[in-house]
């Protein structure tokens, strides 16, 4: 059995572990400060992916075309300063690689300015000349392609895409363009296990699946709800804890301290 990719990962790495080579399936989690970044980097993961998804986990937004740049970045930088071993990949922000490439590649500096060693953008062969323009500023760039959240007005909601025999054939092309572009990997998200498999048979850097099932180089998780933080979850995701009701009964039992006189006690007390 092979080692999972050793410190520090970087994107050569990554773009050289296909699990048909004989590599490990990449874990990426999601992380969005520091202690976020602590956990992934102590747990072993290989890439640590700074989601857009900070809108809707933590900044408490309906969806992740609120967050901007601005905000990307600074979770980027909080990331950052816990140096972890995990490769850090960025999320670039819906309408930050959408106007041109001058724009998408100033955007992107932003990111590897604030700590980044990658950017992610959402898209297919309509990303080409923005995959393009990032490398050619030395920002290495990883796809997004299936269910991509910041479309999901075009989509009408968050629904399984590549459900019919066009669609997925369109996912493949889409996979195989941002390939031949230079994308070190590719993530693929909410789509029939079938097209999965697909789509990491037609391309030859890693997939990255999540809710794409098994056959995918490697699997992504958002941090907060792989940890149960989040009261619910979708159906691909595995809770690996309940921290969110660890947390409020941690909280309630304080409470109750306080309020009977129990806390604090005589060692958590300065003489
Ligand atoms: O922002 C995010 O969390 C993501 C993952 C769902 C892949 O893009």
């Amino acid at each position: 059995m092979p080692d999972p990719l050793s410190a520090p990962v970087t994107v050569p790495a990554v773009r050289a572990a296909k699990r048909r080579d004989g590599h490990l399936p990449l874990v990426m989690v999601t992380a969005y400060d520091a202690p976020g970044a602590r956990i992934a980097d102590a747990a072993g993961v290989d890439l640590i992916l700074v989601g857009d998804s900070v809108a809707n986990n933590v900044l408490g937004y309906e969806d992740t075309l609120q967050v901007t740049v601005e905000d990307m970045a600074h979770h980027v930088a909080a990331v950052a300063r816990a140096k972890p071993r995990p490769l850090i990949v960025a999320d670039l922000p819906w309408m930050s690689y959408h106007l041109d490439v001058v724009d998408t590649v100033r955007n992107g500096a932003t990111l590897v300015r604030a700590g980044a060693q990658a950017v992610k953008l959402e898209g297919g062969s309509n990303r080409v000349p923005m995959v393009e323009a990032l490398l050619a500023a030395e920002i290495p760039v990883m796809g997004h392609l299936g269910l991509t959240p910041q479309s999901v007005h075009t989509m009408g909601g968050y629904k399984v895409q590549g459900k019919s025999d066009d669609a997925a054939h369109s996912l493949v092309v889409d996979a195989e363009a941002l390939a031949a572009a230079g994308c070190f990997a590719v993530v693929v998200e909410g789509v029939p296990e079938g097209v999965g498999a697909a789509i990491t048979g037609a391309v030859g850097v890693p997939t990255i699946g999540i809710g794409a099932g098994p056959a995918c180089d490697g699997q992504v998780l958002v941090l907060h709800d792989l940890l149960g933080i989040n009261p619910t979850t979708p159906r691909f995701v595995r809770r690996y804890a309940e921290l969110g009701a660890e947390a409020v009964a941690a909280v309630a039992a304080y409470a109750a301290d306080v309020r009977s006189g129990r806390f604090p006690a005589d060692a958590e007390v300065y003489h």
